[in-house]
């Protein structure tokens, strides 16, 4: 079993001298008894912070409504990111939480926060056969003739070879389309419709695979279970 200081540290309570600290003030309880030695092992589970369980000990997955205006990348330099948005602690655990994948400065909507680089590598990866399902507003009507040229497999996109796997336009009005696209190329969707001829005026993220946003608003998160 692991030591306590290290458990609290690694799921983001501050650092090791931190953690130390709180341990000394009698403010952690493993099982229901106050334990005061750092270095004492514990099952994660049976830790509490002031009486609180652990925050997800078992890693963190969350669903998070990016508003539109901030960068996914951690880099400064880019304009505000998503992590001024969330907790300090999820970026203090170890490994730290990251975006799956990302979403423009300039798209809104559902992006997956998580600390779990299994999670990440599976969900991203190019065998991953997840829906991503985008609502777009275009500059010009919609020709339903797109429905088609969507679906063939055969959009390529500027500076690249290989061609769009098929994916799913549903025309909403004259303006508005939902795109179900498996694929995560770089920009993909104001690509895919620059290669036809619209610009994409606003985009949003309505769900990734299972998950949707149900109720939440921009900058809300929700904790999923994993
Ligand atoms: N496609 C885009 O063009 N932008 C995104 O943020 C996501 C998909």
């Amino acid at each position: 079993m692991p030591r306590l200081d290290q458990i609290l540290s690694s799921l983001g309570y501050g650092s090791r001298r931190e953690v130390r600290v709180l341990i000394e003030e009698g403010k952690i309880t493993v099982a229901g008894v106050v334990v005061r030695k750092h270095d004492s092992k514990a099952n994660a589970h049976d830790v509490m912070v002031e009486g609180m369980a652990l925050e997800a000990p078992d890693g963190l997955l969350v669903m998070f409504y990016k508003p539109t205006g901030y960068v996914c990348t951690h880099a400064d330099g880019e304009g505000p990111t998503i992590y001024e948005l969330l907790p300090a602690r999820w970026l203090r655990r170890n490994p730290p939480v990251t975006s799956v994948g990302r979403l423009d400065k300039d798209t809104s909507g559902l992006i997956l926060i998580t600390d779990r680089g299994d999670l990440v590598q599976q969900w991203t990866s190019p065998k991953s056969d997840i829906g991503k399902v985008y609502e777009a507003e275009l500059d010009k009507a919609l020709s339903p003739a797109l429905i088609e040229v969507f679906a063939s497999g055969t959009i390529l996109l500027r500076g690249e070879d290989k061609p769009c796997l098929p994916a799913k336009l549903e025309i909403v009005d004259n303006v508005h389309a939902r795109l179900t696209i498996t694929e995560g190329r770089y920009h993909q969707v104001r690509r895919m419709f620059a290669s036809q001829g619209w610009h994409v005026e606003k985009l949003h993220r309505a769900r990734f695979g299972d998950y949707e946003l149900g109720g939440l608003k921009p900058g809300e998160w929700r904790l999923l279970a994993i």
